[in-house]
């Protein structure tokens, strides 16, 4: 509680006591989003104890802005598990952001898809995941004043949200698909195999991210919507070999209509 309470007290003294009301995690290549945004920043490695991120396409800054009128958090770059962080490390900020306020969450990452329904750029809401990674953040000694020790999982991502999303979708025209994502741990991709184990399993997509920050959105009763941006076909579904440079390239592309599509579902909740 006192590393929490040290991290409140600097986000707090930085920001003027800034009191967001939604966290927006930004994935790869998704740093567009920031484009028109003004406010205060704060780089990840001045803040007690928080990760760090060394991913390419990866700020790693906390940007406290207003969207649309509303006061908002956005995470630039997130800490992955691959990059040798613990599970509390990698949700650390999530529990960060229910203290400063925040109710209500958005996820983004870049995934590979599984199959071919799914079209290199399309972005896809998540309707729920399957934690492959073989961890759980929530794994230790709980902390009942944040949440229950056997947290209910039936709905991570808000089913209002998701139909605010589609809405919205449909007004900017963008083709929104859905689906299940699978979280693995990377950072190797998939072998050919694995990609057929994941569809039988019921996956739309894959990634190495957001289901440890979803499961503790939800043990913190915070509401949660995702996106994943199909950067990539899974390996043996598309015919290349997979780049960390073509999932840059074509996150940035799907992430302005990502980003349109999150600023007016924004400006739409209450
Ligand atoms: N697999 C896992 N993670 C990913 C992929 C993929 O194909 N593309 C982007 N992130």
């Amino acid at each position: 509680m006192e590393k929490i309470k040290e991290t409140l007290d600097y986000l707090n003294f930085k920001t003027n006591n800034f009191k967001p009301e939604i966290a927006i995690i930004l994935g790869s290549g998704l740093g567009c989003f920031c484009d028109n945004l003004n406010g205060i920043s704060i780089k990840y490695n001045e803040i007690p104890h928080f990760g760090s991120s060394s991913v390419l396409g990866h700020k790693g800054e906390l940007l406290f802005c207003e969207i649309n009128g509303k006061k908002c958090v956005v995470m630039q770059g997130r800490f992955h598990y691959y990059e040798g962080n613990s599970m509390q490390t990698a949700t650390y900020p999530i529990k960060i952001f229910k203290k400063l306020g925040v109710n209500t969450l958005f996820i983004t990452n870049a995934a590979g898809g599984l199959h071919k329904d799914l079209n290199v750029g399309d972005i896809m809401l998540i309707n729920d995941h399957i934690n492959f990674m073989g961890d759980n953040p929530l794994i230790g000694k709980n902390d009942d004043t944040l949440g229950e020790r056997f947290p209910d999982m039936s709905e991570v991502y808000t089913i209002k949200l998701q139909d605010i999303a589609k809405n919205c979708a449909k007004e900017l025209n963008i083709n929104l698909k859905e689906g299940v994502y699978l979280a693995t741990t990377g950072p190797s991709y998939e072998t050919k195999a694995e990609v057929r184990a994941y569809r039988l399993l019921g996956a739309d997509v894959v990634g190495m991210s957001s289901a440890p920050e979803a499961i503790v959105a939800s043990y913190l009763k915070m509401k949660t919507i995702g996106f994943s941006v199909v950067t990539n076909l899974a390996t043996g579904v598309g015919e290349n070999k997979l780049s960390h440079d073509e999932v840059l390239e074509i996150g940035k592309i799907s992430g302005i209509n990502l980003s349109n599509l999150i600023k007016t579902i924004i400006e739409k909740i209450d």
